[in-house]
């Protein structure tokens, strides 16, 4: 800003996300869009000035919890009324989009609606809701435009961030609201992805995790009009000076192709650890999902990116329970997942949702059902998982520093699979990568020791070759 701008009173944002990495990301861009309006990050929505909750509609629990808050803010904005100020309450994400004004016909006290492609227009709606007698209520769908307008100088992420490159999903599964919460697949074009990234970069960013519904239908327009794939573009990303590590989630067994298994074979910084959502085992139920593909494709998918890149660990995601689903059917899930092996898994109880196919469908399986067996699947998860971090102990790995632990003198960061790793250390390190020879293992984390107590030089790439 130039000293002769006026500053913008400050303001305070309070922001609650739930749902994916899309939301997360999403929220950031809409704390990036109303920074300019003088609104910055506050901890809680006590005094807050504008308070907006990112939603996810994915199962009837996660939408729920919308309606909970909203019951509990409207007591924090009539507080905020009395002390004579003003608090506006916005509701953004995939409720949002699903329910637009039954929000709020249900929560009159909420000032704004709107759905995840008009978040570049929230300035323009908070100026809005200060003049309107009612709601301001926006769920338009097209999605070029946000990332169009997004503000380029947005603040930094930290040391892992998250970058959209694609976003929507043509898939419709039985099960799932996303292809009408987010509408149709977009690509961004690869030179805005890249400039975001080298911006990232420039922000401190050593990691950079690739987000998408469908990250690898990824087909954004090249800078020379061809169009790339996500392996083309990871290869691209590759080259920027200063980042270490790249991810990309979440991945579609159909869009697997041999350029993105290439790319897990020639690229060390493309981390070993892939969540490639496999929902169910059984043939007769992942058609009945439309997933397009069969129990006997995944596991040589599976064995392709093993046979690529020898150390990669895999994650996934299971509905049990989904209409039809039979004991048979539910035991051909068991066997895939004992038979590939899931280093980390989310699974869920079938959840019928407004609108989507399977909701009507018949023979719905009972809930105690459901119940049962969510507990059996994720016993045998739990124990994978278990088993993969025991299986770490001993070995050392290229640790990326993030942050402070709980403890004093404790620092923690995040091994090549993604595991949280505890350690005692100096705070210089976060940033930075450093072998660490793992000494135990958790449920959900690992600890150790520095190996020879050397860090990675700060620009060197680790798993490079020393020169020699
Ligand atoms: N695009 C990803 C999934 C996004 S939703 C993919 O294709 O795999 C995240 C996960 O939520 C899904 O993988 C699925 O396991 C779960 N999920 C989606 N809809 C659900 C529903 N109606 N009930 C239960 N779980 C659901
Ligand atoms: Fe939902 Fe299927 Fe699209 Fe994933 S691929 S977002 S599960 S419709
Ligand atoms: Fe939820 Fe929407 Fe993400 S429904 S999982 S927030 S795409």
């Amino acid at each position: 800003m130039t000293d002769t701008a006026a500053a913008p009173a400050r303001k305070r944002l309070f922001i609650r996300t739930w749902g994916c990495q899309m939301n997360v990301y999403d929220s950031a861009r809409m704390a990036d869009v109303l920074a300019p309006l003088g609104y910055a990050p506050a901890e809680t929505p006590e005094g807050a000035d504008m308070v907006i909750l990112n939603t996810c509609h994915i199962r009837e629990k996660a939408s729920e919890k919308l309606f909970s808050e909203l019951g509990r803010l409207r007591a924090v904005k009539r507080r905020r009324e009395q002390a004579g100020g003003r608090m506006v309450l916005a509701v953004a994400g995939c409720v949002a989009q699903a329910e637009g004004a039954e929000i709020t016909a249900r929560a009159p006290w909420v000032d704004i609606v709107l759905g995840p492609q008009t978040y570049h227009r929230l300035p323009e709606m908070v100026a809005r809701a200060a003049r309107a007698a009612g709601a301001v209520i926006e769920t338009d769908f097209p999605v070029e435009a946000k990332f169009d307008h997004l503000p380029e100088a947005a603040g930094g992420q930290g040391i892992t961030a998250f970058l959209t490159v694609q976003e929507g999903c043509d898939k419709f599964c039985s099960f799932c609201v996303v292809p009408y919460t987010r509408g149709a697949e977009f690509s961004r074009p690869a030179a805005a992805v890249l400039a975001e990234a080298r911006r990232l970069v420039a922000q401190g960013a050593r990691e950079i995790t690739l987000l998408g519904q469908n990250v690898n239908a990824y087909h954004g327009e090249a800078p020379d009009g061809a169009t790339w794939g996500l392996g083309r573009l990871l290869r691209a990303l590759a080259e920027i000076p200063g980042l270490s590590r790249l991810r990309y989630t979440t991945s579609h067994p159909r869009d697997m192709d041999e350029e993105l298994i290439g790319a897990h074979r020639d690229l060390p910084m493309l981390m070993p650890f892939l969540h490639l959502p496999v929902q169910s085992g059984s043939d007769r139920v992942l058609a009945a999902m439309n997933r397009g593909h069969t129990a006997a494709g995944y596991r040589r998918l599976a064995e392709r990116l093993r046979a690529a890149r020898p150390d990669l660990a895999l994650s996934s995601d299971f509905i049990v329970g989904h209409p039809g689903e039979t004991a048979a059917d539910f035991e051909a899930t068991l066997a895939l997942v004992r038979e590939v092996g899931f280093a980390q898994a989310f699974s869920f109880k079938y959840s019928p949702r407004p609108g989507t196919p399977a909701a009507g469908a018949p023979h719905q399986v009972p809930e105690v059902e459901k119940e049962a067996r969510l507990a059996t699947l994720q016993a045998l998860l739990r124990e994978q998982q278990e088993g993969f971090n025991r299986s770490r102990v001993g070995m050392t790995m290229p640790v990326l520093f993030t942050g402070t632990g709980r403890h004093e003198g404790q620092i923690v960061g995040r091994s090549p699979w993604l595991q949280p790793v505890h350690l005692r250390g100096p705070a210089s390190l976060i940033g930075r990568i450093a072998p660490v020879r793992i000494a135990a293992a958790h449920p959900n984390s690992l600890s150790g020791l520095l190996a020879a107590g050397e860090a990675v030089r700060h620009d060197q790439r680790e798993e490079e070759p020393a020169p020699a």
